[in-house]
This record gives structure tokens, C-alpha cells and sequence, in this order.
């Protein structure tokens, strides 16, 4: 079983995990939903998965400015 067998997908039109919009918005410079949008192709089909992006960015968001204070 691989570590992210489980892992939670956000966009099921193109199958991209929070794992991945995690890692956009930590290590790829995804400072917008458009930026998520652009890099990992979440949220271009249907859109419903764009509210989701959105929290998911304002959690890591704030993680950071957390940890960087
Ligand atoms: S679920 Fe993400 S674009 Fe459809």
C-alpha cells in the first residue's frame, strides 16, 4: 500500500489530491486559486472542487505565517 493510497482527492475531474495542492502551495508558489488552477490543473473542468482549493489555500496559508512568525 502506498503512502498516498488514501489520500484525500479534491478534483475528481482530474484526479488531483490535496497532497498535490498542498505541495503547490508550499513549494510552487501557488498563491491564488488561479496559480493552483495553473500548476496542477485543479479546479479547470466542473470548478465545483474551487471552493475546496480555496480553503485548502487559506489552511496553508495561515500554517505559514504561523510558522514563519
Ligand atoms: S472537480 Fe475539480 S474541476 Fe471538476
Amino acid at each position: 500500500m502506498s503512502y498516498y493510497s488514501e489520500e484525500n482527492i479534491i478534483c475528481n475531474c482530474l484526479d488531483i489530491s490535496e497532497h498535490e495542492i498542498v505541495f503547490c502551495v508550499k513549494h510552487q508558489d501557488g498563491k491564488t486559486v488561479k496559480d493552483i488552477t495553473k500548476r496542477t490543473g485543479a479546479g479547470s473542468s466542473c470548478g465545483s472542487c474551487l471552493a475546496e482549493l480555496e480553503e485548502i489555500l487559506v489552511r496553508e496559508t495561515d500554517k505559514m505565517k504561523k510558522t514563519k512568525a
